[in-house]
């Protein structure tokens, strides 16, 4: 593996800020983006309340010039940037809350805040601001559902949210232009993709950080550096850097390969590239995969969908990542690259225990593979249980698959997160299951070996028991649900 050439290192992020290009290097490159927004760049209208993800008052749009639709268009999307790293939004184009409005002339949304009485308090009126432009800018219609929706990710903890969604509601969409079109950064994006076409390299005292320009790099980098710790849209690792329980010295960043970007669909085969945002999958699944598409709505919020990765929901190991389940009863299969070259592994066995898996340190996933399920006989519920409906983290979550022929279960598949370590296919329940007639005493047979077959752990979300019953409960709802039973 050729080493990269420094001709094609960069030692600076570049990105967009409000239109105007700009770059950073050094120790501001590895600052949460709402810190170098606020202390840096002087943008303090983005504010921090949780600095976790939760609360939506750092919300800003974003679009990423790696990831132009076939037709060239950018895309802004919402994210959280108190849990991103600087680092991550190079090669972007980012607008602020100061980037909405015209001179002193206040944004059509801005405006509708104020005419509704929406602006409760300086910390989170930004944040819905922003939130509401990632409505707008996806043309969504602003019916009463779709803003409780698209303001999952912004929390008010002063009066309530009904002055907000009447500003929403009331917003006059003639009035407002696409960022696309306010900021038409042609130049500037032909410069970014220039300008991405290098690798970067950054050093400080504690951190060296590297953003392969291509897949060649990032196996090179990683076989050289097993320790190195890879960002995604670190949704996982930005909670954890602010609560400082993260230390890796080594980090890489997959950002500049575009083709990690890629959903590509051949016949029934799908493969899915790292870099790709649950938002985009969401919209890929509710075209081809309408159960896991509607299941995604209650993923966490759109600023963190905007962000997070399919890929990083699973090598973050957490036994209650809510993807995992439905990937297993897809039979999904984890595309590994590492120095001895791409290896393609079931993903019931990628799992070898809490937080660990069947990939060596020198290796990190590339993709995940699988075959569209012919779902027309098959009968598919996904499920989460969790205190609240919306972004929140689940107890125990489950993707279950029955085929009926004639009667009998000629397909079963059942799959459980946060019933034991690793998020757990059920294979023996499910071959004791198939070929049986389906009838009551099949649902109440599936439920006693459900729940002998998963050994939860107790914690803060629920106990062994209670894990165990709602199991069953699950089971119980699927056959009400899907069998009529
Ligand atoms: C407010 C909030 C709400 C959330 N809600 C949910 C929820 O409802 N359901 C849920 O399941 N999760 C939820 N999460 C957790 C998180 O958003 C998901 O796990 C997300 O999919 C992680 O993806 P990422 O791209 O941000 O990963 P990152 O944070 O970038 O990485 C996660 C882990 O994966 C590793 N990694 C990343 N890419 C690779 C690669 N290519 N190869 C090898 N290792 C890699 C990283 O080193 C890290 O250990 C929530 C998080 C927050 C902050
Ligand atoms: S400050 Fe709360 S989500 Fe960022
Ligand atoms: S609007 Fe900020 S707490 Fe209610």
């Amino acid at each position: 593996m050729a080493a990269v050439e420094s001709f094609m290192l960069r030692h600076q992020i570049h990105f967009t800020l409000n239109g105007q290009l700009l770059q950073l290097e050094g120790q501001h490159a590895f600052a949460p983006l709402s810190d170098t927004l606020r202390y840096l760049l002087r943008k303090t209208g983005t504010k921090v309340v949780c600095a976790e993800g939760d609360c939506g008052a750092c919300t800003v749009m974003m679009a990423r010039t790696q990831d132009q639709n076939s037709k060239g268009q950018l895309t802004y999307r919402s994210i959280n940037s108190c849990i991103v790293p600087t680092f991550l939004i190079d090669g972007c184009h980012l607008v602020t809350v100061e980037g909405l409005q015209e001179g002193e002339k206040l944004h059509e949304i801005q405006n509708s805040m104020v005419r509704n009485f929406g602006a409760q308090c300086g910390f989170c009126t930004p944040g819905f601001v922003m939130s509401m432009t990632n409505m707008f800018e996806h043309k969504t219609c602003p019916s009463t559902q779709n803003v409780k929706n698209y303001l999952t990710g912004n929390l008010c903890r002063c009066t309530g949210y009904q002055a907000i969604i009447d500003a929403a509601k009331d917003v006059d969409t003639k009035k407002i232009t696409p960022l696309a079109q306010r900021y038409a950064l042609v130049h500037e994006t032909a410069q970014l993709k220039a300008l991405t076409q290098k690798s970067i390299s950054l050093k400080t005292d504690q951190i060296e950080f590297f953003a392969p320009a291509t897949l060649a790099e990032a196996v090179d980098f990683k076989s050289k550096n097993p320790d190195c710790r890879i960002f995604s849209g670190a949704t996982d690792i930005g909670v954890q850097i602010n609560k400082g329980k993260f230390a890796a010295q080594k980090q890489m960043s997959l950002h500049l390969i575009s083709s990690l970007y890629e959903i590509n669909l051949q016949q029934k085969h799908v493969r899915i590239g790292a870099r790709v945002t649950l938002d985009r999958l969401q919209i890929f699944a509710e075209k081809h995969l309408p159960s896991f598409g509607q299941f995604l709505h209650i993923f966490a919020s759109p600023q963190i969908k905007n962000s997070a990765t399919l890929v990083g929901n699973l090598a973050n190991g957490s036994p209650i990542a809510d993807t995992i389940p439905f990937l297993m009863t897809l039979d999904a299969q984890v595309l590994v690259q590492g120095p001895r070259g791409q290896r393609s592994l079931p993903l019931k066995n990628f799992f070898k225990g809490y937080k660990s898996f069947n990939m060596d340190s020198d290796e990190f996933i590339e993709a995940i593979a699988f075959e569209l399920p012919d779902s027309k006989n098959l009968k598919m519920g996904l499920y989460k249980v969790s205190q609240r409906r919306d972004l929140d983290i689940s107890c125990i979550n489950a993707s279950i698959w029955v085929e009926e022929k004639n009667g009998q279960a000629v397909n079963c598949k059942i799959a459980m997160g946060g019933v034991g370590p690793t998020p757990l296919r059920l294979n023996q329940v499910e071959s004791l299951l198939l070929n049986k007639k389906i009838d009551r005493q099949w649902v109440d047979e599936a439920k006693k070996l459900i729940s002998q077959n998963i050994q939860p752990q107790s914690d803060l979300r629920g106990s062994s028991d209670f894990r165990k019953k709602m199991s069953e409960q699950i089971f119980e709802k699927f056959a009400k649900e899907h069998l009529q039973l």
